[in-house]
């Protein structure tokens, strides 16, 4: 087998010793690797690069494609940018997987048998960090989902639990209230999960999802789940199984691929030859999977897992009614080293899908037809700081023109004119929906209705145009409505 060009960062605080322990492993393990050394983080934050990776260490990324990173050091202070979300979104991994398992009795857990995966988008969602203050009283920020973006993580998921054996994936959404959004992402998930039909297919509001997975972790296999859902399930899936300090997480992309740990830099111990490297080498098992190096994947896999097995721990998790004798970094390394070849006895052996050399299905959204996109209206949002609807409505009304004539107003995304109650909080931010009439508006109608609301001096802050595709609202109504 031809060795993989990898690129490697040792990062910081216990980054190089773990870094170091992780590649010793690798390469007894009969990975065939190339690694190439770059430099990032805190170092080359403090040489003036608020990114924190200088334009070389780039140019290895996008030749070899996949990184193995250990932690590194984010300094405190202003003007200095996380270079996690910088890699993710400049290379493009939308998907950040992050499987999560117990090693009961091995390492003290409540659940016995948690073995699950958390696939989560990572690049939409709020986390496009779209924010504004629009008001005195109300900021906003956007939760975009697209097609496009969905198709991907959610193609995704299905792909990963095929290659890789698993049996059943659970979505996650709340779109019994975000019907648009969220709506797609469950709509999405139907659709191309009927292309699986060897792969069983859930759906749960995020809300009974998360409880459930707190609860109950066993029933879950591969979960699916839009950026912010995912966020917050991955930690209760992490803290539940016993130990962030295990768990290791890939973030994918078409293109590129990044490996790490979960945890961070632990200044606390950085140099003492104590950090665990198993989340590191978590990161890095998913890494040979993803480069097609199955095998290798599973015999260092195995023979970490019968480390373990054998009581042979590293402080963090070292309890001596289970624990046999406590290791540094490096020893731990060797005992999994001499453990290579050996399975565990009674936690379940790692076995992993021939990585397939399939690419992902192209996306079909891409060559879908565009839907018929007919303007029906325009909600235009106010700053205004009276409380009576009615009043808001007199002042609207007569700015109705011959093709948008106000229907609607709402507070908060509820419906106070017309009609409403008295009981309803109002804030200084107004909507008011003018719908179409007498055929259908174009940019100038809009362009018209807006001329008369500046000339009438009421303060419009934002507008959002209404569309119908193919004859079904783009929109949603008022509460209340
Ligand atoms: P941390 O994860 O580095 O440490 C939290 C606690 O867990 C500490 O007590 C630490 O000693 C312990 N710990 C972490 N990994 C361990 C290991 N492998 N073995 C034994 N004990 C371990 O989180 P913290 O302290 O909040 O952050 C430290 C630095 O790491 C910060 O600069 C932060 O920005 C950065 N960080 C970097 C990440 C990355 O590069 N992916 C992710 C998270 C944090
Ligand atoms: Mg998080």
């Amino acid at each position: 087998m031809s060795k993989t060009p990898i690129t490697v960062a040792y990062g910081d605080g216990i980054g190089p010793e773990i870094m170091r322990a992780v590649l010793q492993i690798l390469e007894a393990g009969g990975a065939q690797l190339e690694p190439e050394v770059i430099e990032i983080g805190e170092s080359v934050y403090l040489r003036g690069h608020t990114s924190g990776i200088e334009e070389s260490a780039w140019e290895s990324l996008r030749r070899t494609k996949v990184f193995l990173k250990a932690p590194i050091t984010t300094p405190q202070g202003g003007g200095y940018k996380s270079l996690n979300v910088t890699v993710r979104k400049t290379l493009g991994l939308y998907a950040n997987v992050r499987p999560v398992q117990s090693f009961e009795p091995f390492v003290t857990t409540k659940h016995k048998s948690i073995d699950l995966v958390i696939v989560r988008e990572n690049e939409e969602d709020l986390y496009a960090g779209i924010e504004y203050q629009q008001t005195d009283e109300v900021t906003m920020a956007l939760k975009l989902i697209s097609k496009p973006g969905t198709e991907r993580i959610v193609r995704y998921a299905f792909e990963f639990a095929r290659r890789n054996g698993r049996k059943k994936v659970t979505c996650i959404s709340k779109d019994n209230i975000l019907k648009i959004t969220d709506g797609l992402f469950h709509r999405m998930f139907d659709e191309i999960g009927a292309e699986y039909p060897e792969l069983q297919k859930e759906h749960m509001i995020v809300d009974i999802g998360a409880a459930r997975l707190a609860e109950m972790p066993e029933r879950f296999d591969v979960i699916l789940a839009p950026n912010l859902y995912g966020d917050i399930l991955s930690d209760i899936a992490a803290e539940i199984a016993g130990s962030v300090g295990l768990a290791g997480s890939a973030n994918v992309g078409d293109d590129c691929a990044m490996f790490e740990a979960v945890h961070g830099s632990a200044p606390d111990i950085a140099g003492k030859g104590v950090a665990n490297p198993s989340g590191l080498l978590q990161g890095a098992i998913l890494m040979l999977v993803h480069i097609g190096q199955p095998e290798a994947a599973a015999r260092i896999k195995n023979a970490w897992l019968k480390t373990l097995e054998d009581g042979i721990h590293t402080p963090d998790i070292y309890d001596e009614r289970v624990s046999q004798k406590k290791v540094g970094t490096a020893e731990f390394a060797q005992a999994v080293i001499e453990r290579l070849g050996q399975l565990p006895e009674r936690l379940r052996p790692a076995r992993f899908g021939e990585a397939s050399k399939e690419p992902m299905v192209p996306l079909m959204v891409r060559n879908s037809k565009p839907a018929k996109k007919e303007l029906v209206g325009i909600d235009v949002f106010f700053n205004w700081r009276g409380t009576k609807p009615e009043e808001l409505a007199q002042l609207l009304e007569p700015l109705s023109t011959d093709k948008l004539k106000l229907t609607l107003i709402t507070n908060r995304g509820v419906k106070v004119w017309p009609g409403g109650f008295p009981e309803t909080f109002r804030t200084d931010h107004w909507r008011g929906r003018f719908m179409a009439q007498n055929g259908t508006p174009n940019h100038h109608d809009i362009v018209e209705l807006l001329g008369k609301i500046a000339a009438a001096g009421m303060d419009f802050i934002k507008t959002e145009h209404l569309y119908n595709f193919d004859g079904k609202p783009g929109y949603s109504l008022g509460q209340g409505q």
